[in-house]
């Protein structure tokens, strides 16, 4: 892939006074890198932050061939930036590329690069408590041919967006709906690549559910629409009679990175917990025998987010609280703690960049 070109800006943007929400705000640069069928990718470099010039035929824009991630990094107290699982989330683009006919990128060479651009950007990693930068590398395939195959030419890139709370909630519980009448995905198909598609197909639902005063919808399987999938934004986890229950990695749902650090982190404090096929009906069952101790999601963006009501047919279920003693309040301040440099990685998942 070679080596890194550096431009930077003559006019740097002022950064905001104060970091809310979810992806407003851009840096002042974004890492590009090319991709012909002749060089493989090629031409790494970092720019000013700007619009894409691209043909309007870019295959990506009629048959949505793109994929993408999600990241962070973090200031610690004393000013160092940290980045966490960042590999995984390369490494997992590379097992979305596969799905989406996606040249394979090489990943040394993209933690060099994201590298170099925190090492630019550094001072928009933002301090206030709860706030990070998001980084957001995606790959469009943007050959001009309106035909339908796997695209020859392909543009990666990495952008960065200072980020608070994703959930308008902050850290309070959401609300959230199952969604009886579409689904997202069904085995075989994309469910577990990161996709531009499987976003666009959780819309309709989600516009529905948030007109009903819900924050997202929980997903059934696509077969059935009876097991438990994933929120859309994040994966989900049950807390019944003690024991953690979130469901499998079937090819369905996302492999989520925060996922599989609250499987690890649960496995290490001996909190029972289990990947299983866990029903609707199940959830209702142990809810109605009071049961159902607690539901949370995890996700990058939306970090450890508790759901204080679901809501199933005619069945409202209130979860309750985040408590002190909530194992998703530990989870999220141990997670949380690691990610910025509070907490001991005993895992080996931060890098702190020099
Ligand atoms: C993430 O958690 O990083 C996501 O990609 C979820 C969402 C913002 C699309």
């Amino acid at each position: 892939m070679g080596s890194l070109q550096i431009n930077l800006t003559k006019s740097p943007k002022e950064k905001p006074a104060r970091v809310a929400g979810f992806g407003t705000v851009f840096t002042d640069h974004l890492f590009v890198m090319d991709y012909t069928k002749a060089q493989g990718w090629h031409n790494g470099r970092i720019e000013p932050y700007d619009n894409i010039n691209m043909d309007p035929a870019a295959c990506c824009l009629h048959y949505g061939q793109g994929i993408f991630e999600g990241l962070k990094a973090y200031k610690t107290k004393e000013g160092k930036i940290q980045l966490f699982r960042a590999r995984d989330n390369f490494e997992r683009l590379n097992r979305s590329a596969e799905k989406l006919c996606i040249p394979q990128v090489d990943v040394e060479f993209m933690l060099e690069a994201l590298e170099k651009l925190l090492e630019i950007e550094k001072d928009w990693v933002p301090t206030e408590q709860g706030t990070s930068l998001y980084i957001r590398p995606f790959i469009i395939a943007t050959e001009p041919f309106l035909g339908v195959r796997p695209a020859e030419e392909y543009k990666l890139f990495i952008v960065l967006s200072p980020v608070g709370a994703y959930y308008p909630e902050g850290l309070k519980p959401v609300s959230i709906m199952v969604e009886k009448n579409y689904v997202r995905a069904v085995r075989g198909g994309l469910g577990e690549a990161k996709t531009m598609a499987n976003y666009a197909a959780s819309l309709l639902a989600q516009e529905e559910a948030k007109q009903k005063g819900f924050t997202q919808v929980l997903w059934l399987d696509g077969v059935e629409r009876k097991y438990i999938e994933e929120v859309g934004t994040m994966n989900i986890f049950f807390k019944i009679k003690g024991e953690v229950i979130t469901p499998p990695l079937t090819g369905t749902i996302l492999p989520g990175i925060t996922r599989d650090s609250v499987l690890k982190v649960l496995k290490k404090w001996q909190v029972p917990v289990k990947e299983y096929r866990i029903s609707i009906e199940e959830v209702v069952d142990a809810y109605k025998k009071g049961w159902l101790e607690e539901v949370f999601g995890t996700g990058t963006a939306a970090v450890i987010s508790p759901v204080g009501k679901l809501v199933y047919a005619d069945v409202e279920m209130d979860i309750g609280d985040y408590t002190e003693n909530s194992i998703a309040r530990k989870l999220y301040d141990y997670l949380t703690g690691i990610q910025y440099g509070i907490v001991e990685d005993e895992f080996c998942w931060v890098k702190i960049l020099d």
